[in-house]
C-alpha cells in the first residue's frame, strides 16, 4: 500500500485516541518501514494489519470498527487528492458502480503498483446496488466506511448490508438502497 494511505492511517489514530498513541505503537512494533512513510513509495500491507490490530487491543475496539472509521476518515482525502476523478458523478451509486472500470483504472495509471480490489457489478436500478468486492486482503469494512462516505458525499441516506459469500473465496456483496427523501 502507497506511503500516503499509512499516513493517512497515523493520521486517523492520532484523531481518534491521541499523539501519544501513535508514538507508542512506533516504538513498540518492529515495523519494516519504522513508520517513516513516502507518500508514493510502497509498503506491505502486514504493516497496515500491524498497526491496526495494536490499536484494536490497546483500546479493546474491534477490527472490524476500526477499518470501517479508518474508511471514513480517508474518503474525503482519497476524493481532495483525486477530485478530478470522480468530477462527473452525480450520485453514489453511480460512482460506486464506477469504481472497477473507472476510479481505480485512474488510481492504476497514477501509481501502477497500487494495491486495489476487484469490483463486479451485480445489480443496478435507480435507488439500489448489489455489488461484490473481492480483495485477499478482505478490507470488506474499510469498503463499507468508503461507502458510507459516498453517500454523506451525495447528501443521501441509505441502508448497506454485507454477507460474505462462500461460494467465491475473499468476496463480500454488498447491497446498498438509497433512501428517496
Ligand atoms: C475517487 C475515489 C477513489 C480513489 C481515488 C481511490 C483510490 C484508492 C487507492 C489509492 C487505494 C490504495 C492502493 C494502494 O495503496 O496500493 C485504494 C484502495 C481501495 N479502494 Fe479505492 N478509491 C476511491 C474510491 C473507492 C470507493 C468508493 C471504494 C468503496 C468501496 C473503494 C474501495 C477500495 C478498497 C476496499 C481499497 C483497499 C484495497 C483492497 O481492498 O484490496 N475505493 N483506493
Amino acid at each position: 500500500m502507497k506511503g500516503f494511505i499509512f499516513s493517512y492511517l497515523t493520521d486517523y489514530v492520532e484523531e481518534s485516541f491521541g499523539l501519544a498513541l501513535v508514538d507508542e505503537l512506533l516504538t513498540e512494533i518492529d515495523l519494516p518501514s519504522k513508520g517513516i512513510y513516502v507518500a508514493y513509495e510502497s509498503y506491505a500491507f502486514s504493516e497496515l494489519v500491524a498497526l491496526v490490530s495494536a490499536v484494536s487491543e490497546k483500546k479493546q475496539i474491534p477490527l472490524e470498527d476500526l477499518l470501517e472509521g479508518f474508511g471514513r476518515f480517508v474518503f474525503p482525502h482519497l476524493i481532495t487528492r483525486h477530485d478530478y476523478i470522480i468530477t462527473d458523478y452525480s450520485n453514489p451509486l453511480d460512482l460506486i458502480a464506477g469504481i472497477e472500470n473507472h476510479i481505480h483504472i485512474e488510481v492504476r495509471k497514477l501509481y501502477e503498483d497500487a494495491e486495489l480490489p476487484n469490483f463486479t457489478n451485480v445489480l443496478q436500478t435507480k435507488n439500489k446496488l448489489v455489488i461484490n468486492y473481492t480483495s485477499q486482503r478482505e478490507l470488506a469494512h474499510f469498503a463499507i466506511g468508503l461507502i458510507k462516505e459516498t453517500l454523506g458525499h451525495f447528501n443521501k441516506q441509505g441502508s448497506i448490508s454485507m454477507e460474505k459469500l462462500t461460494n467465491q473465496d475473499h468476496t463480500t456483496q454488498f447491497t446498498i438502497e438509497i433512501h428517496e427523501q
